[in-house]
Order: C-alpha cells, then sequence, then structure tokens
C-alpha cells in the first residue's frame, strides 16, 4: 500500500475508523482523499487527518486506485451513477453498505472489479470483524488492497460466494448486538439473585472481556475451553444444562437464519 491512493465517498464514522486506521499503519496523508456534503465533516476529517477533502465525489475520486463506498445503503444507487462517467476500469471499488450487491454495485458502475465488505460496529474501535468477497474481475493485487484497508480496523475473511454475506452479516454484521443481549441478560438475571445492577454489570462485562480474550488466546477452541471449565456436578454445569435442556442451540440457529434471510431481502429491495 505504499503507493496506493484511496478515495473515500462519504465520510462519516466508517469511512473515518478506516482512514484512522490507515493512518496509524503509516499510510501518507496524500494517498488520501474524501469526499462529503457535510462542510463540517470535511473540516474535521481535513483537521484530524491532513487529508485532502472534496464536496464533489467525481473530483475525489480522479487518480484513485482504491475507491472506497462508504455512504448509506440508500443513497447509493444514486451516488454510484453519478459517479460511473468519472471511474475506470483499472479503478478497485469496495463496497462498505450492507445490502447492496456486486451485481447492483456494477449495474450502477458498470464494469469496474468490486469488493463487497461487511464490518461490524466494533470496526469503530479497530476491533471489527469483516466478510469480504471479490468479483472475478479484481486482480490479486487489489484483493491485498482491499484487505489491507479493512485489516485497518479488525479482522478480515474472505468468503467465495458473495451469498455467504449474508451468512457473514448474520454472524459478525449483528453479531454485536447478540453479544449486549446476552450482557443485558446476565446483568439483569445477576440482580434477580441479589446483587446490585451495578456489580452484575461489571462482573458480567469482565466475565465477557475475559472469556473472549481466553477464547482468542487459546489453542482449543470454544466447546473444549467451555469443557474444561465445566466440572461434573459442579456450578457451570447446572448452567450450561439449563442453557441445553432449554433448546439454547436451536434458539441461536433460529436467530442467524432469521438475520440471514432478513439481509437476503433488504439486498433484494435496496438493488432496485
Ligand atoms: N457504522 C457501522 O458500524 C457499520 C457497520 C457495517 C456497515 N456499515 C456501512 O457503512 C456505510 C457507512 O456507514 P456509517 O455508519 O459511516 O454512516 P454515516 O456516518 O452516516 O456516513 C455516511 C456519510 O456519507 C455522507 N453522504 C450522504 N450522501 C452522500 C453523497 N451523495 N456523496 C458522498 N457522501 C454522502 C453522509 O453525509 P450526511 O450525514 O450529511 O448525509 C455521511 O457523512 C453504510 O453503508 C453502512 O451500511 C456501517
Amino acid at each position: 500500500m505504499s503507493k496506493t491512493r484511496i478515495a473515500f465517498i462519504g465520510a462519516g464514522n466508517m469511512a473515518a475508523s478506516l482512514i484512522g486506521g490507515l493512518r496509524a499503519q503509516g499510510l501518507d496523508a496524500a494517498q488520501i482523499r474524501a469526499s462529503d456534503p457535510g462542510a463540517e465533516t470535511r473540516t474535521r476529517l481535513q483537521a484530524e487527518h491532513g487529508i485532502e477533502v472534496f464536496e464533489d465525489n467525481a473530483q475525489a475520486v480522479a487518480d484513485a486506485d482504491v475507491v472506497v463506498l462508504a455512504v448509506k445503503p440508500q443513497v447509493m444507487k444514486a451516488v454510484c451513477q453519478a459517479l460511473a462517467p468519472a471511474l475506470g476500469k483499472h479503478q478497485l471499488v469496495v463496497s462498505i453498505a450492507a445490502g447492496i450487491t456486486c451485481a447492483s454495485l456494477q449495474a450502477w458502475l458498470g464494469e469496474v472489479p468490486v469488493v463487497r465488505c461487511m464490518p461490524n460496529t466494533p470496526s469503530l474501535l479497530r476491533k471489527g470483524a469483516s466478510g469480504l468477497y471479490a468479483t472475478a474481475e479484481v486482480s490479486a493485487e487489489q484483493r491485498d488492497q482491499a484487505q489491507t484497508l479493512l485489516s485497518a480496523v479488525g479482522t478480515v475473511l474472505w468468503v467465495e460466494q458473495e451469498q455467504q454475506i449474508d451468512a457473514v452479516t448474520a454472524v459478525s454484521g449483528s453479531g454485536p448486538a447478540y453479544f449486549f443481549l446476552m450482557i443485558e441478560a446476565m446483568t439483569a438475571a445477576g440482580e434477580k439473585l441479589g446483587l446490585s445492577r451495578e456489580a452484575a454489570s461489571q462482573l458480567t462485562l469482565q466475565t465477557a472481556l475475559g472469556a473472549a480474550h481466553m477464547a482468542a488466546a487459546s489453542e482449543h477452541d470454544a466447546a473444549e475451553l467451555r469443557r474444561r471449565v465445566t466440572s461434573p456436578g459442579g456450578t457451570t454445569a447446572a448452567a450450561i444444562d439449563a442453557f441445553q435442556n432449554n433448546g439454547f442451540q436451536a434458539l441461536v440457529d433460529k436467530a442467524l437464519e432469521a438475520a440471514a434471510q432478513r439481509s437476503a431481502e433488504l439486498a433484494e429491495q435496496l438493488g432496485k
């Protein structure tokens, strides 16, 4: 990426986080440009990162190797159609918009190489997880560029079929909310067992953090880690039995199937 020039179309939360991550990785400010209709947004970004900013999207993409589409899905069609005449076939388009398919992007932009990404909210803290899919037009060098770009805000995984982006959306895209729900539920249960709300919340949060760190650092998978902390007849076994005897896996399956199905439906609607 030492010479790669990147243009961000839309300079909101996600673009700002990606730009911060790229700058922290040592990318030069002169390699990054951004466009956004908000004067305040542009001034802030310029002041924080020293990058060149534009009101006009077409100006921002001139000479860019990678064009990152970071606008809301609802405005994507209009943004792409207006941008199409300014784009060349050699420019990689990276879309981070939820629910916009490569077919839609190429219908609006022309046959440009496209990488479709599904990041998640912790990307704003550079602790994200993103699934990436590349169209056939994307070169090996462009795959590396997209990988480096999204790695600036967290972990990156490639999928081989675009449909798998719906599964990525169900697992990691919507996933942070499932853990928030678990934190809410455990905090409420702790309170019912006699702890103050603050104590239940602190214990739950630190347990979630500790367990995530342990799972990430361990050579064992989650099932093995769980077995190791579950003595037969003990307290953890009592809780795990209660979860499993009440359809925990079936419930999680159902929840993620619903998210994946909704992701496919939204892609259908947003592509029109
Ligand atoms: N935030 C997340 O955690 C997350 C996670 C996964 C995926 N994403 C995806 O990332 C994309 C950006 O999300 P975000 O949270 O960064 O949204 P955001 O903060 O609203 O950023 C979008 C920016 O685009 C600007 N914009 C609107 N119309 C434009 C146009 N015609 N040309 C150029 N810029 C324009 C907006 O300006 P105005 O505010 O003035 O309209 C805003 O500054 C979305 O497609 C979303 O699906 C986000």
